[in-house]
Order: structure tokens, then C-alpha cells, then sequence
């Protein structure tokens, strides 16, 4: 029997400058509104896919065996499940799936895993040891990526380096994810400030859901096109003193939505109020151009140009310890290869 081929796949984490907050229909994962985000380069998952004579599908979660209702296993197999159907595939496939930054240290890897899984998956089905194998069964990366958002919406953002677009569109049907700048474009870093190591206590699907019953909410709505505008302007020619507002301002409605909706939720503390004030306070005192984002989450994502980095990195260690930092930057997106 020919040993079976085994598709290795690594997506990006991205960070989103414009954030995907509130779906305008969740069965066909629309959001209410764009989003734009900048794809990670060391922080992502790997995951490899082959096919096996088996009953189910069998995941592995970082070398431990993962079933169907395990928390980690729930969005893998239903994601499997869906692809599966969709393609009318009956063949199982054995999954192997880690991420590159510890587990629990509070970095969401949704987006990341769901579109290392959708990639690898497809690959195996069909055969296709690279991108150019996978066109040549329809599968562009804009194909790949609608796939990935129906698992987890930030995840289609994963399928491109560089600076990423998801458009709303006037139809389910007609959103589009792209890839607005590529990675040589501006070399932006992300060093993330890890105040939490649990999974929050509020899913996303739950805090997309609540985002509606905020009355903050409709006044977003209202000005998002014109913030995408400017940020896309401020990406394009590169301006730190411009980007760095529009992505605080973003982050910190995004958490006021979700503090004001009907049921509120409280992502961050105390702990993570202070350091905000900490950087805007370096910002002024050091002449240092860093500037903050939050995902749904404790942690905080710290954005700056590379030259910023051997003046910030000290600073940033003193204050949280080694340990407690991950230190990113702008990637070229996910690979693909057989193993
Ligand atoms: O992909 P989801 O459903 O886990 O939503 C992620 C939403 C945020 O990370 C908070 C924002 C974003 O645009 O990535």
C-alpha cells in the first residue's frame, strides 16, 4: 500500500486595524461591517491534513487526541463537516494541529487555525500539494478564504500576507476578502502584551451577537466607511502619526460596544487600563511612535515600525517581564507543502 501523502499548511494570526464586530447574518458569516487587518508572520498555525480509512475524522490538538466535544474539538470537526458536505466528501481525514505561541496564553488562534485547517483539509481531498495545484480545482485563495470565514470570520483574513480587506458588500453573496497592500509595503511590527492566559469567558459568536443590542452600536455603523477610508489612506503612504489614532480610536469603540450592550462584557481589566496609559505615556516622554489594539481580549497588541523596535523591546520587558511579550511582524501569509 503507497504510504498516504501528508499536506502541511501554516496560516498567520491577524491583527485587525478595522475591526469585524457583529454579523449581519450569522448563517452566512456577513458581517455588519469591513474589516481590515495586518497577517502575523511567527505567531500562526501549522496543521497537516491526510486522508484514512477510518469511521470519523481523527484530530490531534498539539500531540493529544482531541474528540468531537472537546473545546478545542467542537469548531475542527464542524468545520470538517461542513467542508465535507459542501463538497460531498466522504473520505476522513487524520488531523495533526498546533499553534506556534503557547497554548492559553490568551491569543485567540481561530483565525489562524481555521484557515491552516481549511487549507491543509482541501489539499488532502483533492490532492493538491500547493496553492497552483489547489487553482487548478477552483480553489483561488479567494475561494479558500470564503471557505475559512464560514469556520471563523477573521480567518478568512488569513489567506493573504500583508494588509488584508474583507468588504461587506450589499449581499452575503458578494463579500470579498483581498489583499489590499502585500508585506514588503510597510514593515509593521506586533509585540502582544499578554495579561491573560485563559480563553474569555464570552465567545465571540456570543459578543457579535450582544454587539447589536448596543446603543453604540448604530453610530459605528455609521462612520465605519469613512474610518476604513482614512486608514486604507494612511496605510497606503505609510503614516505612523495618522494610523496609530484610528486604530486606538477602533479598538477602544469595539470594547465600548461590547461594555454597553444589553448584557455587557468586560474583555480587560484593571491591569490592561494602566498599561494603555502606560504607552500613551511613552508615546510622549520617549518620542516613541507605538500605538495600541485590542482584539476580544485582555491582551494588547502593540503596533510600530521596525526601526522602533531596539528602543521599545527594552522598555516593554522591563515593564511586563520576557515572558509576558511576544514579540511579531507584518508576514507573508500561509504556505502550503507536502511533508
Ligand atoms: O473570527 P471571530 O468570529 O472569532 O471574530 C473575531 C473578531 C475580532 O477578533 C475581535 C476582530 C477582528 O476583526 O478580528
Amino acid at each position: 500500500m503507497n504510504t498516504p501523502i501528508i499536506y502541511e499548511a501554516y496560516a498567520p494570526s491577524n491583527i485587525a486595524f478595522l475591526k469585524y464586530w457583529g454579523k449581519a447574518d450569522e448563517d452566512l458569516q456577513w458581517p455588519a461591517n469591513d474589516s481590515l487587518s495586518m497577517s502575523l508572520s511567527q505567531l500562526g498555525t501549522k496543521t497537516t491534513a491526510q486522508r484514512i480509512s477510518a469511521s470519523d475524522h481523527e484530530v490531534e490538538f498539539n500531540d493529544q487526541s482531541i474528540s468531537r466535544d472537546h473545546d478545542h474539538g467542537k469548531k475542527i470537526y464542524k468545520h470538517l463537516d461542513f467542508l465535507g458536505a459542501r463538497f460531498k466528501l466522504t473520505t476522513k481525514l487524520g488531523i495533526k494541529t498546533s499553534n506556534s505561541f503557547p497554548t492559553g496564553c490568551g491569543i485567540a488562534s481561530s483565525a489562524s487555525g481555521l484557515a491552516a485547517l481549511t487549507i491543509a483539509s482541501l489539499a488532502a481531498w483533492f490532492d493538491a500539494p500547493s496553492f497552483h495545484a489547489l487553482e487548478e480545482h477552483k480553489f483561488f485563495k479567494k475561494d479558500i478564504a470564503d471557505l475559512s470565514r464560514m469556520g471563523s470570520g477573521s480567518a478568512g483574513r488569513s489567506l493573504w500576507g500583508g494588509f488584508v480587506l474583507w468588504e461587506k458588500s450589499t449581499s452575503a453573496l458578494l463579500q470579498k476578502i483581498s489583499q489590499s497592500f502585500n508585506h514588503t509595503h510597510w514593515d509593521l511590527c506586533d509585540s502582544v502584551a499578554l495579561f491573560s492566559k485563559e480563553a474569555k469567558k464570552v465567545s465571540s459568536t456570543e459578543g457579535h451577537r450582544l454587539a447589536w443590542t448596543s446603543p453604540l452600536f448604530p453610530p459605528r455603523q455609521a462612520i465605519i466607511h469613512e474610518r476604513l477610508q482614512s486608514l486604507i489612506d494612511a496605510i497606503k503612504h505609510r503614516e505612523m502619526n495618522k494610523l496609530g489614532p484610528i486604530i486606538e480610536q477602533e479598538a477602544l469603540e469595539m470594547h465600548a460596544v461590547m461594555m454597553s450592550a444589553e448584557t455587557p462584557v468586560y474583555y480587560f481589566g484593571h491591569e490592561t487600563s494602566q498599561f494603555l496609559a502606560w504607552i500613551r505615556q511613552i508615546r510622549n516622554t520617549n518620542h516613541l511612535p507605538v500605538y495600541f489594539t485590542l482584539d476580544a481580549g485582555s491582551n494588547v497588541h502593540l503596533i510600530y515600525e521596525k526601526k522602533y523596535k531596539t528602543k521599545l523591546i527594552p522598555l516593554l520587558e522591563e515593564r511586563m517581564g520576557k515572558d509576558s511579550v511576544l514579540h511579531d511582524e507584518v508576514g507573508i501569509g500561509p504556505t502550503l507543502k507536502t511533508v
